[in-house]
């Protein structure tokens, strides 16, 4: 089968076809090297290009300030739930802002390092809500904040660059990053694993801000201090290189074809909204599990009346070619994860066939 079908699958996920016919075309020689991507040095000037076209893109996008560092590193998310408190925590308190699983997740992982304060946790919903600024219980003092700007799992997301008072913020942006602006200036530090929006697995792209970069003690593994990658430019050890070049074709293509960060959220909100439009015009046929104020853009979750019709839509989908919409075993349900790599004729696609499955089963 070499035809493509809709991928709804919530990450490693779908990659702009632009993106894969670039790399399919170079991978045996990259231009005017000789050599594939695969086969160089991570020290050689084909890569020294790949890389700071990478970060000069990411820098562009996001209008990264110069006293941010822009890294490449490996070991995913959760390798960072547990770099982040090893390395900013330095004694004090932080706080943990929980508004779904990942953010429990990166939670278990800060209490070996130290002390946390759970300054609000949605859990008793099912995580189906964004805190108010009441609802917040944050530390004097704190050493950073942490939140998930968008709740893969729940599909629950922040609908802007949050407010939680003076200490450093510190985002897990996996799965929304680069899905919208940002104001890079309001955070401390922002991690996310391309696999989802940026690239394939294997990569995970932090933006740091360079003060926070002394509290990493020499104490640390070497491999699990930030101030080592900073210090050689993400080259302490040998960095993923083909993730880093997929990252740099796909944000070629977000500053080229899409045309920018600010034009790609208004095409993300499209997407979305043709999908919650049919769960809202539904009757109650379809229910979302996130309320209406806390929806992502980029994970549609609902459930339908019955099992049994859960399982006939998703058999039905997959005849359409719109296949992984499973939702995840902790939620249920169907989750449509639309990207931005998502065409919007595959989301077009599947609001057609919730509606026609709804009326006609
Ligand atoms: C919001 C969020 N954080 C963290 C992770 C964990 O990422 P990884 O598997 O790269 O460690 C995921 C993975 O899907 C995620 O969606």
């Amino acid at each position: 089968m070499t035809e493509r079908v809709f991928n709804f699958a919530p990450g490693p996920a779908m990659l702009p076809e632009p993106v894969l016919r670039e790399a399919q075309r170079d991978l045996l020689a990259l231009p005017g090297y000789g050599m594939s991507i695969l086969e160089v040095s991570h020290r050689g000037k084909a890569f020294g290009e790949v890389q700071a076209a990478a970060e000069a893109n990411l820098r562009k996008l996001l209008g990264v300030p110069s006293n941010y560092h822009v890294l490449f590193m490996q070991g995913g998310s959760r390798l960072q739930f547990s770099m982040v408190p090893m390395n900013l925590l330095g004694g004090a308190t932080a706080d943990y802002i929980l508004t779904g699983s990942w953010g429990k997740y990166a939670l278990a992982e800060a209490k070996r390092e130290g002390q946390i304060n759970v300054a609000y946790d949605s859990s008793a919903s099912n995580y189906d809500r964004l805190p108010t600024a009441a609802d917040v219980k944050l530390t004097p003092g704190a050493a950073f904040v942490h939140f998930t700007s968008n709740e893969t799992i729940q599909g629950v997301q922040f609908p802007a660059d949050p407010d939680f008072g003076a200490a450093p913020l510190v985002c897990d942006a996996s799965s929304d990053f680069m899905c919208r602006p940002m104001d890079v200036a309001r955070y401390g530090l922002i991690y996310a694993c391309a696999k989802k929006n940026a690239g394939p697995a294997g990569v995970t792209v932090l933006i740091l801000r360079d003060d926070l970069v002394a509290r990493s003690s020499d104490k640390l593994p070497g491999m699990l201090n930030y101030a080592n990658f900073v210090k050689e430019n993400s080259l302490y050890n040998t960095p993923p290189v083909f993730g880093i070049y997929i990252v740099k074709l796909v944000t070629d293509w977000l500053l080229g074809e899409i045309g920018g960060l600010a034009k790609m959220q208004q095409l993300n909100r499209e997407k979305a909204k043709l999908l919650y439009d049919v769960i809202d015009e539904s009757e109650g046929f379809y229910k979302g599990h996130a309320q209406p104020a806390a929806r992502s853009l980029m994970n549609v979750t609902f459930r339908l009346p019955s099992d049994e019709q859960q399982e006939k839509f998703l058999a039905g989908a997959k005849q359409r070619r719109l296949v992984e919409l499973k939702g995840h075993r902790s939620v249920g349900g169907i989750r449509a994860s639309i990207y931005n790599a998502m065409p919007r004729t595959g989301v077009e696609a599947l609001a057609t066939y919730m509606a026609e499955f709804r009326r006609n089963g």
